[in-house]
C-alpha cells in the first residue's frame, strides 16, 4: 500500500489516479485545507494534518505501507515571502514528521520538490548539479527537506528520491481532474478563465525580461507525465535504494506570450491582455535539463506539445463551467 500525503491536491490527485490504474492500493493523508475530498478518486482518504505526529505514527502503524509519496504542503511562492511562518511551520514540521517516521519504519520516500530550489539560475537548461540558491521560503523549505532526506539516507539508510518539478500544467486527459487553486495564481488556468469570460483580462507580469519577446520563459510539463514519474520513482527506489534528486520538465521553454497564444488557438477565443510590472521573485527563464530522469527512471514525457497540454486544461475548465463549477 502507498501512502500519498497531499493526495487531494493538484499533482497529488492526478498521481493517485495513476497509482490506482497501475494497480496500487492507496491511503491518502490530507488536511483538506486547500483541496477538496472529491479530488481523491481512488484509495482511502484520512483527514489528518502532518503536524499531528502521533496521529501520523498511528496511521503508518495501522497500514502495510511500502512506499510514501509526499506532496502535502503550502505551494504559493509569493505567499511564502509574505507569510514565512505558515510556510516553515506547515512544510518543514509536516515534512520532518513524515520523513522521521519513514526512516524509523524504513519506508522509501518520493518527495515533491521544485525548481524553486535553484533560485535565479546561472545556467540554462538547469542540471541537477546546478547550485541551490532558493530565493523564497517556499524554495528554501524544499531545499532543507531534500537535505533531510539525504542525511537520513546516509545515517539510517532511508531510500528517497526528490522530484524537482518545473511548471506543472494541464489536466487529466480523460477529464476527471484538473487544476483548481483558490485563489488561482498560475498562468494557464488564469488565461483559460479569461477565455471563458470569468476574468476581464490576463495580466502579463513584465515585458522587459532579457528573453526574445520580453516575457518570462517556463518549462511546462503535463501533470499526467509528472504523475507517471512518481510511480517510476517508487519502483526505482524499491529496486535500487539510495538518495536521489531529479528534474522533471520537458527541457523546452515557452514565454508567457506564447502560452497566451496557445490558449487562444486551443479555445478559439480572443484573450484580452494587460501588460503590468514584474511580479517579485520571477526569474526570467526556468528550463530543465531532464536527461537524468530519462536515464535513471526510463521516464519520457508523452504529452509534449504546448497546445496539447493546454487542450487538456481547456477541456477540464470548460466542463467545470458547464457543470456549474466556478
Ligand atoms: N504570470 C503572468 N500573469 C499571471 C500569472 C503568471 O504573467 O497572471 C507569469 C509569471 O510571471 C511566470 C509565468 O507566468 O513568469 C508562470 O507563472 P506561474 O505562477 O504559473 O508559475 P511559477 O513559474 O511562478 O511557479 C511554478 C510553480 C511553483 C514552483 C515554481 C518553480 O507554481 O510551485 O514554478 O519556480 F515553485
Amino acid at each position: 500500500m502507498i501512502l500519498v500525503s497531499g493526495g487531494a491536491g493538484y499533482i497529488g490527485s492526478h498521481t493517485v489516479l495513476a497509482l490506482a490504474e497501475a494497480g496500487y492500493r492507496i491511503v491518502v493523508v490530507d488536511n483538506l485545507s486547500l483541496s477538496l475530498r472529491e479530488a481523491v478518486r481512488a484509495g482511502r482518504l484520512v483527514e489528518l494534518d502532518l503536524r499531528d505526529r502521533d496521529g501520523l505514527a498511528g496511521l503508518i502503524a495501522s497500514f502495510p505501507i511500502e512506499g510514501i509519496i509526499h506532496f502535502a504542503g503550502l505551494s504559493r511562492v509569493g505567499r511564502s515571502v509574505a507569510d514565512p511562518l505558515s510556510y516553515y511551520e506547515s512544510n518543514l514540521i509536516g515534512g520532518l514528521n513524515l520523513f522521521s517516521l519513514a526512516a524509523e519504519a524504513a519506508i522509501p520516500v518520493v518527495f515533491s520538490s521544485s525548481a524553486a530550489v535553484y533560485g535565479n539560475p546561472v545556467e540554462i537548461p538547469i542540471p541537477e548539479s546546478h547550485p541551490l540558491a532558493p530565493i523564497s521560503p517556499y524554495g528554501y523549505g524544499k531545499m532543507v527537506l531534500e537535505r533531510v532526506l539525504d542525511d537520513y539516507g546516509r545515517a539510517y539508510g532511508l531510500a528517497s528520491l526528490s522530484l524537482r518539478y518545473f511548471n506543472a500544467a494541464g489536466a487529466d486527459p480523460e477529464g476527471r481532474l484538473g487544476e483548481a487553486h483558490d485563489p488561482e495564481t498560475h498562468l494557464i488556468p488564469l488565461v483559460l478563465e479569461t477565455a471563458l469570460g470569468g476574468r476581464d483580462s490576463i495580466s502579463i507580469f513584465g515585458t522587459d525580461f532579457p528573453t526574445p519577446d520580453g516575457t518570462c520563459i517556463r518549462d511546462y510539463i503535463h501533470v499526467a507525465d509528472l504523475a507517471r514519474a512518481h510511480i517510476l520513482a517508487l519502483d526505482f527506489l524499491r529496486r535500487e535504494g539510495g538518495s536521489h534528486r531529479l528534474n522533471l520538465g520537458l527541457g523546452r521553454g515557452h514565454s508567457v506570450r506564447e502560452v497566451i497564444e496557445a490558449c487562444s488557438r486551443v479555445s478559439g477565443k480572443k484573450i484580452r491582455q494587460a501588460e503590468t510590472g514584474r511580479r517579485e521573485g520571477d526569474p526570467p527563464e526556468l528550463v530543465a535539463d531532464p536527461s537524468r530522469a530519462g536515464e535513471l527512471l526510463g521516464w519520457k514525457p508523452e504529452i509534449t506539445g504546448l497546445d496539447e497540454i493546454v487542450a487538456t486544461a481547456w477541456a477540464w475548465h470548460k466542463s467545470q463551467r458547464q457543470g456549474g463549477g466556478k
